[in-house]
């Protein structure tokens, strides 16, 4: 049992900072968590809760600040230091070894032995089926962990942290990937551990899963500490207004264009399951801003709509033309260019030079001519590297050492070589220091200023509300709101993000 008889709370962190280079991830991060409770850690995406979590669990070592476990200072180097201390942590996408069984998995490397020395596999499986009795599911502790579910491998480091004793339980967004069901057996788990005494802490998205299951909420915001409340004796719009207050205009300064035609038509478009009935249109010089939360679909209508994933109904033109469902191809020739969230593996061949990325789309225009040289490539791409100002010394220097900001600005230029009528770009900045943000944020303002139509995907309010001239938002597959940019407040974007589920009842 954890021990739980003094009254000094588990956990208590303060002002604690954390900086990558010039990237302070972590500014002031503050919690006080108690044992028998579980408290909701939110805030945007990017407000340092994860960075948080990985000092508590020794993957990061703070810059600054106190940290205490039960009552007594620690600091630890590694994440060996927190298991032992009583600390465990279970992220989104927990990493099992495939090919051991899943009772190794829980027992790794504190295997019980026989009297002859050899490890003692049916007192290893007899304790884990114990593990899974107490927290009520059913999983085969001899099957291997490769094909296990998300949630069950989720459960096998709950089982595993349960068997060290842990005192502290961290998830860090562990429901995303998980479905109703999933949810349910999962918050089933984390009451029962409440009620042994643990403390846990809950980090998710979901305003209805926070009022469901927690009885303490702390918010952050830009890497530092807000609030804490207690959960009944606060509302959804009172958490967001705390999550999101500031002023945006101020960091944003979007020029005015001049708004044109409709370029982008899309019309019920529907996956099942997926999304549902969507209806967009982007015109000629207009930023659509797609919000919503993690696992809304955005990312999944982006691809439908430029042909790399397939879609069961609904339409999509550009300029009044159709444009071939599941043929990325007939998009490009449109008029459309897609640049998808993980530029690493979509956008950007890394282990190529700076100019034959850029050059890669209109190469083969030249190489139709014949031979490519490294010369043709640098001639192509000069012109466009050097509007973007993308900052290299030299052009054939290599694209994985550049800076998220440089490899953003090199994709983009690579898609503007193909004149696009419409840029589809989902979470523009993800990954990029603040001072590169505002450049790539006046790039994408200056094009459409040239008559681009832009459709942005981004979870970073901020960043929707200070680019878009209207703002659509997805929540579970569906469009809750289409908001003017005059009209579209962090609370008006968060409430149609969030609410849709409550008020379909
Ligand atoms: N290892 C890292 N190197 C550089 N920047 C990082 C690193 N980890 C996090 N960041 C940055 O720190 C900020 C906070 O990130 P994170 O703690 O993951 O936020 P959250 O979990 O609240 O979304 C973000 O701007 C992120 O890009
Ligand atoms: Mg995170």
């Amino acid at each position: 049992m954890p021990t739980s008889n003094t009254a000094a709370p588990v956990l208590v962190l303060r002002d604690v900072s954390k900086s990558f280079g010039p990237v302070v991830a972590l500014r002031a991060g503050s919690i006080s968590v108690e044992a028998g409770s579980i408290h909701a850690l939110i805030g945007e995406n990017g407000a340092g809760k994860s960075t948080l979590v990985k000092v508590v669990a020794g993957v990061h070592r703070r810059d600054s600040g106190t940290f205490e476990l039960g009552g007594e200072a620690v600091d630890f180097g590694s994440t060996a230091e927190s298991k032992q201390a009583g600390v465990a942590v279970i992220y989104q996408e927990p990493t099992l070894f495939p090919d051991l069984s899943v009772t190794e998995n829980i027992f790794m490397g504190r295997q019980p032995v026989t009297r002859g020395r050899r490890i003692d596999r049916q007192a290893m499986y007899t304790e884990a089926e114990a593990l899974f009795a107490r927290l009520g599911v059913r999983i085969d502790p001899r099957r291997p962990a490769e094909g296990l579910s998300i949630a069950d491998q989720q459960i096998i480091e709950i089982a595993k942290a349960i068997s060290l004793d842990a005192r502290l339980l961290v998830m860090d967004e562990p429901t995303a990937a998980l479905s109703g069901v999933e949810v349910e057996r999962l918050f089933a788990v984390a009451r029962s551990l409440r009620d042994e005494g643990r403390a846990l802490v809950f980090i998710s998205h979901r305003f209805d899963e926070v009022f469901a299951l927690c009885d303490t909420v702390t918010v952050m915001r830009d890497g530092s500490y807000v609030d804490t409340r207690r959960v009944d004796e606060t509302t959804s719009s009172d958490l967001v207004s705390l999550m999101v207050g500031r002023d945006v205009d101020d960091l944003f300064p979007k020029t005015p264009a001049e708004i044109g035609e409709p370029v982008l038509q899309v019309r019920g478009l529907t996956r099942a399951g997926v999304f549902h009935d969507i209806d967009l249109d982007v015109r000629a010089g207009e930023i659509v801003g797609l919000a919503g939360l993690v696992g809304a679909g955005r990312s999944e209508v982006a691809r439908a709509v430029f042909g790399v994933d397939a879609y069961d109904s609904g339409s999509v033109t550009m300029l009044g033309k159709p444009v071939r469902a599941r043929d990325p191809r007939s998009a490009i020739k449109a008029g459309m260019a897609f640049i998808p969230e993980d530029r690493r593996k979509q956008g950007l061949v890394i282990d190529s030079s700076v100019a034959g990325n850029v050059a890669a789309v209109i190469r083969r225009g030249i190489a139709r001519a014949g031979l490519i040289t490294g010369s043709m490539e640098n001639r192509a791409a000069g012109p466009w590297a050097g509007r973007l100002e993308v900052k290299t010394s030299a052009l054939d220097m290599n694209a994985a050492t550049m800076s998220g900001g440089n490899q953003q600005k090199v994709v983009i230029a690579k898609w503007l070589a193909t004149n696009p009528k419409l840029l589809i770009i989902d979470e523009p900045t993800r990954g990029i220091d603040v001072g590169t943000k505002s450049e790539v944020h006046r790039l994408l303002s200056e094009l459409a200023g040239q008559g681009l139509a832009i459709l942005m995907i981004s979870s970073e309010l901020p960043e929707v509300l200070g680019m878009a001239d209207r703002v659509l938002v997805l929540c579970e597959g569906r469009l809750t709101a289409e908001l003017d940019r005059a009209d579209a407040t962090p609370e008006a974007v968060m409430h149609a993000a969030t609410h849709h589920l409550e008020e379909a009842r």
